[in-house]
């Protein structure tokens, strides 16, 4: 990491990956190259933040197709670390960001904050980038990260970047192409939210309600959770005023799946922000013999893997 970080030079942004890229990771490079002199992108798929090692065998991985999109987009410098290079030996310093770390996701995957925490503070501290690129996808990692950075006094600029949605709507994410037959009932969880949605765009505010929206399009042996936030913080928020983000998780066999939708109401207005969709199946079905991201939500649930 030293040497890719003593070959940029300029103002250098990061773009931080686990591979397998999508329109949503594609995104942040488009808007890190656009915004920077040179951009870096990392490659390394963190074990510190799979609390189940079955999740981390199976997560998908490309990393020449990684590496021929990135260039495409424009990145400058592609590091791809080893573990080795990574964590010479399993670290014994870890980062937590209490409160922002330890709710929702925190709860539903023990230490997978904290690993995420660890890794990022890895990374910036190796590459000492000016200004690094996340989505919004993961709302609670970018609040997390924004915290972490202003505790520990990065002098590094976080961005925090829209959530690309598919063509249907389900929130872009590596692990969609895990879903299968299963991917069709997947997109209750994106249909529930943009009822809420719909429904702070109407004027409602109670965090009741609007979590309530979400309960009626998930069946409820999936939903892990739904609840109103503060952005920011991640607190539980019972109403919608300032900034929040109503986040969601749910399972769908044995893939789960998070997404969001970050309200905003203040003296200015109100406006739910659902993300952008891709107007074409995205890339990551694109190879040959894979099924589109449409045909895919046109199977039946519990039709053939
Ligand atoms: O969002 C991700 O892909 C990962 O959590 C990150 C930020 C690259 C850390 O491993």
């Amino acid at each position: 990491m030293a040497e890719a970080r003593a070959q940029a030079g300029g103002l250098v942004g990061l773009v931080p990956t686990m591979g397998f890229l999508h329109e949503g990771h594609l995104s942040l490079m488009e808007r890190a190259v656009a915004e920077c002199d040179q951009t870096m992108a990392t490659l390394y798929v963190n074990p510190l933040q799979f609390e189940d090692p079955a999740d981390l065998a199976r997560y998908p991985s490309d990393p020449d197709r990684d590496l021929a999109l990135a260039e495409a987009c424009g990145v400058d410098l592609m590091v791809v670390p080893g573990p080795e290079e990574m964590f010479p030996s399993r670290p014994l310093t870890g980062v937590t960001v209490a409160g922002i770390g330890e709710r929702l996701e925190g709860e539903f995957r023990p230490g997978h904050m904290d690993g995420v925490a660890t890794v990022v503070t890895r990374l910036l501290a190796g590459l000492q980038p000016h200004r690094a690129y996340f989505g919004r996808k993961d709302a609670q990692q970018l609040a997390l990260i924004a915290r972490l950075v202003q505790d520990l006094g990065f002098p590094v600029e976080v961005v925090g970047c829209p959530l690309v949605r598919e063509v249907d709507g389900l929130a872009l994410s590596s692990r969609n192409v895990l879903l299968g037959a299963r991917r069709a009932e997947a997109l209750a969880l994106s249909i529930g939210l943009m009822l809420a949605a719909d429904r702070f765009d109407r004027g409602e505010r109670r965090a009741t309600v609007l979590e309530a929206a979400v309960r009626s399009a998930v069946p409820e042996d999936a939903l892990e959770y739904v609840r109103l936030c503060e952005a920011a913080t991640m607190t539980p928020a019972t109403i919608a005023e300032g900034e929040t983000v109503l986040v969601a998780a749910a399972r769908f066999g044995s893939v789960r799946i998070i997404d969001n939708v970050h309200l905003v109401a203040d003296h200015h207005g109100a406006s739910a922000d659902r993300g952008v969709r891709l107007g074409r199946p995205s890339l990551l079905y694109g190879s040959e013999g894979t099924m589109t991201a449409r045909e895919q939500a046109m199977e039946p649930p519990g039709g053939a893997a």
